[in-house]
């Protein structure tokens, strides 16, 4: 069985699929590897590094789509791609299934199975395959440090012969995995943080971490059943905005990182709360692409209110492009690892596996 890999449209990515040392792990467990040439040239990975591994370089992305039988990637294949795959071939990315409705109906009516690994179900077994985990990580952790940089001043508090520096305040906003290493970045780099969250969960991984929780009084816990938020109600955004009031106007730095699987991201910085904020204010809103956590953001732009700064965050990936291709590299091998059957030598599409039947895509999940 061979597993294939093209290069990424380079305008938009710079991750990749796999890298020589994942290529060693799915050798390993009887595969075969081809990928088109320079495939990682562009992040300093040379070809000979992938055969020095065992993988096969070709010289074409057709040439790989014809002898396919997984194809793994980081994002949705191009128009071309698509029509190059084989019948039943299978593929394994972050299809983003609710934007690529149309391309996946034409893949399914040729019998190729995909599987959209943000799809995967939070369960234990299921954490070494977890990409949403893997780089909502990585993003929350670069966004303290992109913040830090617009940031005109210092973050720690420093005392000198020439006087004491105060140390800054960092407010996160959504304390999921993201919001978690943003509160442990900015709490190393020396900042007084504090963050809220609608899942009351949330509070004892925020103070274990050295965060203050704000809470918003008497509300109830928004938390599903998947441990998702719940879309928040009226009341329930009446009394955060309520509490936000204070809050904005007190902390420097305001890293926006709440979501809502599968819905546009809640707006929790309202226009009036962005007035409020003193100027030199930064707002990173990680959430930008998902619709925005704050007024005035926008993607891939820095919009200046009053001086206050907000951030509207486009693929943060790419800006550690290395660290995010490894990770995720990490997390398509395990799930390789349990798709594949060495006994019978094939991909085993065992849907009495939970892993597998979540992370399938099929035409019910399509734009749901
Ligand atoms: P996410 O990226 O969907 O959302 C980020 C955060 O925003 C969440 O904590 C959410 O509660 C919060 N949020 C949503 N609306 C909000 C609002 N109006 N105001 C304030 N905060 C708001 O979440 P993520 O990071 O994917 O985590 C989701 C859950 O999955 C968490 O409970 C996490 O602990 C859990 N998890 C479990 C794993 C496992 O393997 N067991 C692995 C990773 C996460």
């Amino acid at each position: 069985m061979i597993v294939g890999s093209t290069k990424e449209d380079l305008s938009l990515e710079k991750r990749v699929a796999l890298t020589p040392e994942t290529a060693k792990n799915i050798i390993g467990l009887g595969l075969k590897i081809v990928i088109e040439k320079n495939y990682a040239d562009h992040i300093g990975i040379k070809d000979k590094d992938y055969e020095s591994a065992g993988v096969e370089i070709k010289n074409s992305s057709d040439e790989v789509l014809e002898v396919s039988n997984l194809l793994i990637k980081v994002n949705f294949p191009s128009t071309s791609d698509l029509s190059k795959m084989k019948q039943k071939t299978i593929l394994v990315g972050m299809l983003n299934p609710n934007k690529n409705f149309e391309k996946i109906k034409e893949l399914l009516d040729k019998k190729i199975s995909l599987f959209s690994l943000e799809l995967l179900p939070r369960i234990t077994r299921a954490q070494s395959m977890d990409v949403l985990s893997s780089q909502s990580n990585l993003a929350g952790y670069r966004s303290v440090i992109d913040s830090i940089y617009e940031f005109e001043k210092a973050i720690p508090m420093m005392m000198t012969a020439a006087g004491t520096v105060p140390a800054a305040k960092v407010l996160v906003i959504g304390a999921g995995v993201a919001g978690l290493q943003a509160i442990a970045t900015a709490k190393r780099l020396g900042a007084i943080v504090s963050a809220t969250d609608v899942r009351v969960a949330s509070k004892e991984q925020v103070e274990s971490l050295g965060g203050k929780f704000l809470m918003v009084e008497g509300s109830e816990d928004m938390e599903t059943k998947g441990g998702y938020a719940k879309e928040a109600n009226a009341d329930y955004k009446k009394k955060q905005e309520e509490m936000m009031k204070d809050a904005v106007k007190k902390n420097d730095i305001i890293i926006c990182t709440a979501l809502i699987p599968g819905k546009t991201a809640p707006r929790i910085l309202t226009e009036e709360l962005v007035k409020l904020m003193r100027p030199g204010t930064i707002v990173y809103d990680l959430a930008a692409e998902q619709g925005g956590n704050s007024a005035f953001s926008e993607v891939g732009k820095i919009i200046n209110v009053n001086g206050v700064k907000i951030v509207g965050v486009k693929s943060l990936m790419n800006k550690l492009p290395l660290t995010a291709s490894s990770l995720y590299a990490k997390n398509l091998f395990s799930f390789i690892r349990n798709l594949y059957s060495k006994e019978k030598k094939d991909f085993n599409i065992n849907l009495e596996d939970e892993i597998i039947k979540k992370s399938l895509v099929t035409e019910q999940k399509n734009g749901n």
